[in-house]
Order: structure tokens, then sequence, then C-alpha cells
């Protein structure tokens, strides 16, 4: 609900468990009053409807004003980080914004601010997702005069936290191969950015999201956690800064590394959402409602609700080496395990016999498939599977027709040689036509050979955004455009082929971001996929991101793995590549005959679990950061059926795992374990807890307990 209150000039946006308050001062602006816990009572608000207290602005305090706008446009005497940086066309920089008028829909509110002087106006968005306890938040500039207005930087939005002697950041890090690795941070006066320039995606290093909490006193269970995700893939900032009066403020949007945006007459410039959201049982309740938020809103409408086919990849078994045969081989083979969508990755187009070929040019190798892929394509419907393809639309080898046709297309100057990584330049996909060709590869093999799944990929950096003849004001709005042509390409698909379950993949995770999400069926998690890593790195995935999309090329890998050299049991594998949207990565053609028939067991299981599972809450009930095993609980979203996946691994001295409290059931409930009918009240297994017997190495456990039906 968001109400107005005119005799305050009060806006108050409200769910059954936060509240966010910001009113028009008096002199006008825009003043941020409060985020946190559910006011019941707006009659009542005390203090926060007083305007706020202007500070002696005498000469002890240097002209410093510490009043927290709601959005920051370099106002004089306020020093902190804006939210945008202007420049009007007679060399005139800041904005002073001044509420102009606002309107009030059911679930959103726009507040219109204008220039004083300027034509410039930023209007202020606020949209909530039914009673959710999270609010959406962007801006919209539009220039409504003749000169233009140039955007230096255009964030979505700066947020107040409330006043609190120190605060604890919590984000997601990494690399390559080891992605959302969670960070703590004490804040102290002065900024911390979380920010990404590598242009094309940014979840490697650093996922779009932050995480506060008063004095680090927050739990899984317990505190209030204040926070919030950027939907967008590309280049980001996210600065928080505590200021010399201890107030902290979070402002956060797209990136500002060579970029800006001109706004010419009549033109509007939107920057994406920044989620913002409250909660007041700790990092659990944070992440039960962004799941909610992504089952209920944010994924692609129709298919979320669907279960997640089990998949087979040839990326692990074959990498390049991709022939008509092996592939057709290993079909058969996945068919009999249960397998029921089956992609061909990397490898299929001309020359890729390795990375230096083939990019770009979307036809299967005439060498090594005469016939094209329709033989694999039919063959695979026929053995009842789906049938997915591996494309990386944003990139060309220099060894291609696309190059050799078009070198304009790629990102770099004429002035400067172009920089390769994998062997490849980056398509400047912030062209039209580039664009374009992206969409009508895509649609020729959706129709070709009738596709069930796409995988999309991306596989380097940014190395240079040289966009040659193009006008210097395009050039700096390349990192953006180009992102935004990703989007629309992604929006495409969707639309013209809704029933096409899309796979989100940056070399491994580096786009798993609250961007993509509107758009992805399915993501890849990481490359990594040795089990013991994926438990540190699903821990993290889980926190924000639906672990039915948490895929990968083989998330039930080869053993050794290459990324650490380790060798581990496969029902230690299998039990792992459970918890996600079950892929296997396995070799077909030379696993033992015991190994299939254990996959086939798996694959079985897995489907038996895969409703609840799959719509599911997940608790971190022990995490391997902590100790030598780790313990996660999938609780169905009807809080019905449960699965608690245990693993161990480096354990000493015969040392038993303890008692586990179990999280997010009924208390009054009776659950029924399968494994051997042991009965349990939600309230015993919460409190008391359960055992689970883990020794040694590689052991793991995955067992189910069901809510007794009650006779009425
Ligand atoms: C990176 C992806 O993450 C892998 O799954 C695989 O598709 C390779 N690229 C292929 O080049």
């Amino acid at each position: 609900m968001i109400t107005f209150d005119a005799r305050r000039r009060m806006f108050h946006i409200q769910t059954a468990e936060m509240s966010y308050l910001c009113s028009i001062g008096q002199d006008n602006r825009l003043v941020h009053r409060y985020w946190g816990s559910r006011l019941k009572d707006t009659e009542d608000l005390g203090e926060l409807s007083q305007d706020w207290p202007v500070q002696d602005a005498g000469c002890s305090d240097h002209g410093y004003i510490p009043v927290p706008l709601e959005y920051r446009a370099q106002e004089p005497h306020t020093f902190d980080e804006p939210a945008v940086r202007v420049r009007f066309a007679d060399g005139v920089t800041g904005a002073r914004l001044v509420y102009k008028a606002h309107r009030l829909e059911e679930n959103s509110l726009t507040i219109t601010l204008a220039e004083e002087t300027y034509p410039l106006e930023v209007e202020l968005r606020y949209a909530l997702y039914g009673d959710l306890p999270i609010l959406s938040r962007s801006a919209r500039f539009y220039n409504g005069g003749a000169g233009e207005i140039v955007l230096e930087k255009m964030a979505s939005a700066t947020v107040c936290l409330p006043d609190e002697p120190f605060w604890r950041l919590t984000h997601f890090a990494g690399r390559w191969g080891r992605e959302y690795q969670r960070q703590e941070t004490r804040l102290s006066q002065g900024k911390m950015v979380l920010e990404n320039n590598r242009g094309l995606c940014a979840a490697h290093q650093l996922t779009p999201f932050f995480a506060l909490d008063a004095r680090g006193e927050a739990t899984q269970t317990q505190g209030e956690v204040y926070y919030g995700a950027l939907c967008w893939s590309g280049d980001f900032k996210i600065t928080c800064e505590r200021n010399d009066r201890g107030m902290l403020a979070v402002t956060a949007g797209v990136g500002e590394t060579d970029t800006a945006w001109v706004l010419h007459e009549r033109e509007s410039f939107s920057t994406p959402q920044l989620l913002l959201g409250y909660s007041g049982r700790g990092f659990e309740r944070m992440s039960e409602t962004l799941y909610d938020l992504q089952y209920d809103y944010l994924c692609p409408r129709g298919k979320i609700d669907l279960e997640r086919p089990v998949l087979y990849n040839s990326w692990y078994p074959y990498e390049f080496s991709l022939t008509e045969g092996n592939l057709l081989g290993l079909m058969e083979r996945a068919a009999a395990l249960g397998v029921e969508l089956f992609v061909v990755d990397d490898g299929w187009m001309p020359g890729r016999t390795n990375d230096r070929a083939g990019l770009g040019d979307w036809v299967a190798d005439p060498r090594r498939f005469p016939r094209g892929l329709s033989p694999l394509a039919e063959r695979c419907h026929q053995l009842g599977m789906g049938f997915g393809l591996w494309i990386e639309p944003e990139m060309v080898n220099p060894d291609s027709a696309l190059f050799r046709e078009h070198p304009d297309w790629v990102l770099g100057e004429t002035t400067r040689p172009r920089t390769l990584a994998r062997n490849q330049y980056v398509l400047n996909f912030a062209r039209d036509d580039v664009r374009d060709y992206a969409i009508a590869c895509i649609d020729r093999l959706i129709d070709e050979y009738r596709l069930d799944y796409l995988k999309w990929d991306m596989n380097r950096y940014i190395g240079e955004t040289g966009w040659p003849g193009a006008p210097a004001e395009k050039r700096a709005e390349l990192r953006i455009r180009y992102i935004r042509n990703v989007y629309a390409v992604w929006e495409h698909m969707n639309r013209k082929y809704p029933h096409v379950l899309y796979e989100n993949c940056a070399g491994g995770g580096g786009r798993t971001d609250f961007g993509m999400a509107a758009y992805a069926d399915r993501i890849n998690r990481s490359d990594n996929a040795d089990p013991v890593d994926v438990l540190l790195l699903h821990e993290g995935f889980a926190t924000l991101f639906l672990p039915k999309m948490a895929g990968g090329a083989g998330n039930i890998s080869p053993s050794p793995n290459g990324m650490n050299g380790r060798v581990t049991p496969l029902d230690f594998r299998m039990k792992v590549g459970m918890m996600g949207s079950l892929s296997i990565g396995i070799n077909l053609l030379q696993a033992p005959e015991g190994e299939l028939e254990a996959l086939k067991k798996c694959v079985a299981k897995f489907k038996r679990l895969r409703a609840d599972l799959q719509n599911s809450y997940v608790y971190v009930i022990a995490s391997l950061r902590e100790g030598p095993y780790a313990v996660f609980q999938y609780v169905n979203r009807a809080r019905t059926a449960f699965t608690v996946f245990a693993f161990g691994h480096g354990l000493h001295f015969r040392d038993a795992v303890p008692r586990l409290r179990l999280r997010g059931l009924r208390p009054e409930a009776t659950y029924i374990r399968e494994r051997d009918g042991l009965r349990a009240r939600g309230d015993a297994l919460m409190n008391g807890g359960i055992h689970v017997a883990l020794h040694g190495d590689y052991e793991a456990v995955v067992d189910t307990y069901r809510m007794e039906e009650t006779k009425n």
C-alpha cells in the first residue's frame, strides 16, 4: 500500500513487514524519513513527521548541511556521493531538484522533481511487489528544453539507513570458478565501493548486491537486515558511504567508466531498477523474500512453475571434439538413464575443434556434421528428450566468416590493436545491426532444429570500448546500449519462443544477477563443478537465487575434476548435483556399467523429489565455511515436505556432527522421515534437531521428510 499524507506532505510505502517514508520538506526538497520495520500508525509518526532539522550552516560547519535527500543531485553544501551528476548546455553543473508533482497508483508511486532553473525533470519511481517487504526504485530523466543535458552519473537511487554506531556490509565476491563467496566488512567513515567495469558481466567478481546490518548483530535467523540488488548485468557502482555525522547512505546504479548519456530535446533516460528489501528476521528472511520475488514476479512467467528437466550436456565429456557419432551415442545412453533434455555445447560450428575458430558462424561444421544438426535433433526427439544448443552470440573469432565480412562489428579502435581473450573479439552489441544479426541467427536455429533449450554463453570481458566512426556521445553510451541490446534479444526470445527454456551462462556465473532473472530459466552457477567447491558456491548462490535455476554443464561432473584435481566418489557428486537443476556431464560412452546404473537410480530419485526441491526455500544449517561439513535443508513452499542434504569432507578424530536444528517448519505438524518412518513434530525438529551421521571424507546423506496427512 502506498499513501500520501497531504497535511504532512509525506509518502508512506508500506507492506506487512516494511515501511518506507519520504516527505516534501519546507524548501520543497524531497527528504528521506524512514526505512525499516513497518510503522503501523501513520497518524503518529512523531519526529518523523517534522521537517528535517537543518542544522546551523554557520562557519563552524563550513556550510555543510547533512540533510538526507531522497535523491542527491550535487546540491550546494551536500558533499556526499551524488546519485546524479549533470552538465547543462551552458557548462553549468549540478542540479537543484525540487518537488513538482506525484502520481499514486495501486502499487506504485512516481514523484517528479524539477530543476529550479534548467529544463530537467527527474521522476523517482517506486514500486511494490504485492505485500513482499521489497521495494523497487528507479529514476527517469527528461530533457524538456532545447539544449543538451549530459548525464555523467545516473544512479537508480540513494537510500539512507537509520543512524547506528556502525554497520556491517555483507556482499558476494569472487572470480571465475569462485563466484558468490560471502564477504563481511565493518563500515567506517568514508566510502566502500562495489564497482564493476568489465562491461559485459559482473558476477564473477561482484554480485550487484549489498546487505547491511547494524552493529553486525544480525544472524541467519534474527536481527534486521537491509539489502539491495541492482537489476543490471553490466558495469555498476554501489557506494556505501558513512559521512562525518555517522549517517550511512547507499547510492547504486549503472557504472561510470567511460560512460555518459546525452539527453537531447524531449529525450529521456531510465535507469535500471534497484530492489530494496528489509528483513526483521535475519538473513534467512531476506533469502525467503528474494525467492518469493523470483517465484512470483521476476522470473519468466509461465515457465517458473515448471520443473526443470534433467539435462545432459556434451561439454565436459568432449569439449570441442564433437562428432555426429559420439553425440548420437551419448544420446542413446542419456535417454536410457531417464535424461529429459540433451544439450550440444560448444564445438559444433565450422572449424570449432578448438577455441580459435567458429564463433560468429552459427551453422553446423560441414566437415563433422555433413547432414547438419537435424539428425541429432530428430533422434533426440525420437528418444523422448528435448534438444538444446549452445551459442555465444556476443562474440566472434578472427577466423570466422562473420569477422571477414564485418570487421567493423567488433569493439575496438582502428588506431590500436584490438585485444583478444580466449582467441575471441567482442561484437559491438550496442549496434542495432549486430543485435538484429543475433536475433536472426537465433530465430533460424530455434526454427530449424525445433530447439527446446538454448544456452547463451559469454566468455570474455570488455577489452576496449572503441566504436570507430561513431560520434563521441554514442561511444560514451556504448556500455549501457550494449547491455540493453542483450536484454532486447532475450526479450525477443521469450516473446517469440515462450516454450523454449533459456540458460544464462557467462563462463559459468558471470551474469548471475537480478537483471537476467527476468529472462532466464536456468543459470550456469559456475564452471567449477568440483563437488566440494560447489558446496561453497551453492551456499552463496542459494542465498540470493533460486536453487532450481542452479545449473551448469554437468553438476554431476567427471572425477578427477580439473579445477582442483580432486577425486570424489560418484555418490557424493550425485547428491551434490541434486541440490540444483540436475545435469550430467559424465562421459556415458566410457562409464562402467555400475556408474550408469547408479546414475539411473539418482535420476529416478531426483524426479521423485523434484516437485518439492524445485519449489522450495533453502536454509543453510551448516556451512563448509565454518566446519568440515555442509548441511542444506530444502523446505517446500507449503512447508509440507523437506529434504536434508548433508555432506562431510575432512572430518577428524571420529568427530560426530552435532545435532542439527532444522528451520522453516510448521511447529505443530508431524513430519515422517521417508527412510525409516521416524516421526517428529516440527517444533521438536527445529528446537531439538536431528542427528546426521557423517564420517571422514565424502560422505553424503539425503533424507526426505513429509508432513503427516491430517484426517479431518
Ligand atoms: C563456458 C561455459 O560456462 C561452459 O559451460 C561451456 O559452455 C564453455 N564455455 C564452452 O566454451
